[in-house]
């Protein structure tokens, strides 16, 4: 046993947190879409042919925004194939993962079914193939009232109402050499400026998120982030970063130190952030969308093997074990302290293609591991963040020294008189005992300690064993003299909910 003292205090606060911190991610990509939310010959489909199963899983996690139709898709893109008349939709040849799309799905089935599972949309429009005039268009046809050509054309389309689409991704990872109409950072700065400049002269209320690098190890990262900046700085409100993570290494210590990299792309995309401020002299800062993250390794073998140009293939579906969900909640927990500058984040992605929610065609629907540390913190996690102060015992991995065992971040929601405490205990071996300062909080009383822990870190839910792993409830938790005394097994996810007093 490892003991660990840390102290909770409540002017230690690091940001109010924006909702969007859990959004998500539903690419036209494998079975994301057709197979995951829309199939009508289910028999749990709904009058549009949505998955009703999927739909109730989806409101469990209670996400807030979810990016739409991509990813590498947007990039060779026609958002026009996917809206009027189904019958008359184009099949395509879809060149960003070599299948066909059908296009039966597109921005207003997509907008019915955000509506379904209560979400907003964070809309991404194609730099790829495409520029200006397609991006102010679909800006028009989403949220313009009426009265114009593409507003006018929408409620032909039976959608009277203008959606109102505040978040829009300029483009999808445009620094890639495998994207769509790839470009350098000269090209896409000017192209990204022109498109934001216009976009915002159709809907001055729209916020944007232009493309930064597509992960930390591309070779042009950070000058990509500064020269688009430089171009785009006074016409965006986000730059957006990527990363995924994996353990193809099989090192667990190693992989679950991985959160500390997330931490280091982050403070170094803000500092890139600020030199662009401190050398153009404005007053405004550019905030973080962390538009895609995810753990991504298990499929990669298994899709070489996919044949191209078939519907809806099996690409992407990660299977998730016990670790993948501890190392999701501790990117989870990164992300909550840096709220103070990253303001949208999307688990990449929700159904099938990696992802907490797998179905099968026909068939069933269940949770992943990683949907439970995803779930609570969504849940959970809404109100402003304290950083703790611990005193953890810390190890050193293959590729990081002095990674704390015990990783945590604490939440209190005022509207609910809530306080939530996140905490990982990345130890292999030892339970910690942990012994924490709350004083400051006067009357705390447990609500309950929800913890998600399998000896076997390799352990997944499937379809014929879907509760292999699933939260237990461990209220063990003593509060005593403003001292919150609690042991945490190895290799676990906590959730520890106490009702405050202020
Ligand atoms: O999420 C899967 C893919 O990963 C996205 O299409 C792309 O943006 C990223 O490389």
């Amino acid at each position: 046993m490892k003991k660990v003292n840390c102290t909770i205090d409540k002017e230690n606060k690091i940001a109010e947190i924006d909702e969007r911190i859990y959004g998500s991610f539903i690419e036209h990509l494998g079975r994301a879409v057709y197979g995951g939310i829309y199939e009508p010959s289910h028999p749990k489909a709904d009058e549009l042919g949505f998955r009703r199963d999927v739909i109730d899983l989806v409101k469990e996690l209670h996400v807030p925004i979810i990016r739409y139709p991509g990813g590498n898709f947007v990039s060779g893109y026609n958002w026009e194939d996917g809206v009027g008349p189904r019958k008359k939709r184009k099949r395509k040849l879809e060149l960003a993962w070599r299948a066909i799309e059908t296009n039966q799905v597109g921005i207003n089935e997509f907008m019915e079914w955000s509506k379904r599972v209560n979400t907003e949309v964070m809309m991404a429009v194609n730099l790829g193939t495409r520029g200006v005039d397609q991006a102010r268009n679909l800006v028009e046809y989403c949220n313009h009232p009426k009265g114009s050509y593409y507003s006018d054309l929408r409620i032909e389309h039976g959608y009277k109402k203008p959606y109102k689409v505040k978040t829009w991704c300029l483009g999808n990872e445009m620094d890639g050499p495998w994207q769509i109409g790839h470009k350098t950072a000269e090209e896409y700065g000017r192209l990204a400026c022109e498109t934001a400049k216009v976009m915002k002269w159709v809907d001055p209320t729209i916020e944007l998120v232009v493309c930064g690098s597509s992960h930390k190890l591309m070779d042009t990262y950070p000058k990509w982030e500064s020269t688009v900046l430089e171009h785009t700085y006074e016409n965006v409100d986000y730059i957006s970063l990527h990363n995924y993570y994996g353990n193809l290494e099989n090192d667990t210590p190693n992989y679950l130190a991985k959160s500390l990299d997330m931490d280091a792309f982050i403070k170094s995309v803000i500092a890139t952030c600020d030199y662009i401020k401190a050398k153009k002299r404005s007053k405004k800062s550019i905030n973080l969308s962390f538009d895609e993250w995810n753990v991504w390794f298990h499929s990669r073998e298994q899709d070489k093997e996919i044949e191209p140009w078939s519907v809806a293939p099996s690409q992407l579906e990660d299977v998730y074990n016990m670790e993948d969900a501890l190392l999701v909640g501790s990117l989870l927990i990164t992300l909550l302290k840096n709220a103070n500058r990253v303001k949208i984040a999307c688990l990449a992605q929700l159904v099938n293609v990696i992802a907490p929610i797998m179905t099968e065609n026909g068939g069933r629907a269940w949770r992943q591991t990683i949907f439970y540390p995803y779930m609570h913190a969504s849940i959970y996690g809404r109100g402003y963040v304290l950083n703790p102060l611990i005193k953890s015992p810390k190890y050193d991995s293959k590729d990081y020294t002095d990674v704390p065992v015990l990783d945590s971040v604490a939440v209190v929601n005022e509207e609910k008189d809530e306080m939530t405490i996140f905490a990982i205990n990345k130890d292999m071996k030892d339970i910690l005992d942990i012994h924490c300062d709350i004083r400051g909080f006067i009357d705390c009383k447990l609500i309950e300690h929800i913890v998600l822990q399998n000896d076997d870190v390799k352990v997944t839910n499937s379809k014929d064993h879907p509760l292999r792993v699933v939260p237990q409830f461990k209220n063990d938790v003593v509060i005593e003299e403003g001292y919150l005394k609690t042991l945490l097994p190895k290799l676990s996810w906590n959730v520890i909910r106490l009702s405050i007093n202020k």
